[in-house]
């Protein structure tokens, strides 16, 4: 029954507006069950692609905490800490295909009324990697999948020809747009990296090729920190990193100027937005700089005893965001989503001390 929660976002209807992002919360059959169980109003599948991948020999993901006493940043346990991000460095999903393909019509099949959209992922170097996507977009669509989120952004891919890697190439973004759209005709939402000096030209890129929606942010591409006793990484194998991605808290003010971004700048298209959301107040954040649809990820793998999928969490954001909503006599998200977009001005525009706009470099004539 539709209420207050109830979202409608690239054409299709949400319960409610909280989808898991494309992680180790949604990387099986269980796991998604659990979260629909637990109310969660779609899901994005861990990324599935065609090639086998094997992980690193040590852990996949850190959770890094701070504390008030000694506020530096470290997966050390300590008392009295508090979720500072993730990092990892876990490549898309072990899990082939063809044994995604059957779950994924069970969890379809036993949910209809909740969102599956499947992450898929694969290179853009040739035309047989343009049929890859095909191949995983027509199979993923023939099981009943919602809609597709076409990974742009993966941070820890050495191709040159993948994940975040294409970020920069809009050539590659319209082409594997018109790929993928060519063959199936589900909603298709484009996931890109925040780490990209031209992500205004990959989302116009997107949308002009159709993509309905952009997915905002991937993780960052960052390092994890050295302990100064032991010098070591606080991940590494055999005394090696690599690249790997930060988010959770940490990277929510930056998720947030980047959905600005490109939410001024197409304001009539959508966002789904990602990036530190732990609660209604950061879920907030992302409606009203214009995301119509919200995912999580490190908040739901923290949350102890849920099994990686935020029981308690997604019952706090549904219950938080429709107390809001009644307080504030909203009909739904659309009421305030978006509202403030254009509250985020140029420098100049900010009003000035005095009246004159002194910038630090000569005034033009
Ligand atoms: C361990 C881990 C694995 C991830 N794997 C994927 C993936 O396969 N595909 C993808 O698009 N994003 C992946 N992500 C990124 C998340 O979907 C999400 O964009 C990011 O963590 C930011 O959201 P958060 O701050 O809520 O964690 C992964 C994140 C983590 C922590």
């Amino acid at each position: 029954m539709a209420n207050e929660l109830t979202t409608h976002f690239t054409g299709l209807e949400f319960v409610n507006p909280f989808v898991l992002a494309s992680a180790p919360p949604t990387e099986s059959k269980a796991k998604i069950l659990r979260a629909f169980d637990a109310g969660w109003g779609g899901v994005v599948t861990k990324t599935i692609g065609l090639h086998p991948v094997e992980n690193v020999a040590g852990p996949k993901t850190i959770y890094q905490r701070t504390s008030e006493a000694k506020p530096y940043v470290s997966r050390m346990k300590r008392p009295d800490t508090v979720s500072h991000s993730s990092w990892n460095w876990e490549l898309i999903s072990d899990q082939p295909l063809d044994l995604w393909l059957p779950d994924l019509e069970e969890i379809k099949t036993t949910y209809p009324d909740r969102m599956v959209i499947a992450s898929i992922m694969a290179g853009a170097g040739s035309q047989e990697e343009m049929e890859n996507w095909q191949k995983l977009a027509k199979a993923v669509v023939n099981v009943g999948c919602d809609a597709i989120e076409l990974n742009l952004s993966c941070p820890h891919m050495d191709r040159k020809d993948m994940g975040a890697n294409v970020a920069n190439d809009e050539e590659i973004i319209t082409a594997i747009l018109n790929a993928v759209t060519s063959v199936v005709d589900v909603p298709i939402w484009v996931k890109l990296t925040p780490a990209n000096s031209s992500l205004l030209d990959g989302a116009a890129a997107a949308y002009a090729a159709g993509a309905a929606s952009i997915s905002l942010c991937n993780t960052f591409p960052s390092l994890p920190l050295m302990d100064p006793e032991t010098m070591k990484f606080e991940v590494e194998v055999d005394g090696l990193v690599s690249s790997g991605g930060l988010g959770g808290l940490a990277i929510l003010h930056q998720a947030l100027q980047r959905v600005n971004d490109i939410s001024r700048a197409f304001p009539d298209k959508s966002i789904s937005g990602i990036g530190g959301i732990k609660g209604f107040r950061e879920a907030f954040n992302f409606i009203v700089h214009g995301a119509g649809n919200l995912q999580v990820c490190t908040a739901a793998m923290e949350e102890k005893g849920s099994g990686g999928v935020g029981v308690k969490l997604i019952q706090e954001l549904k219950d938080d965001l429709l107390e809001y909503m009644q307080h504030k006599g909203h009909a739904s998200i659309e009421d305030f989503r978006g509202v403030a977009r254009d509250r985020v001005v140029e420098h100049s525009k900010i009003r000035r001390k005095s009246e004159d706009y002194n910038g630090g470099y000569a005034k033009s004539a």
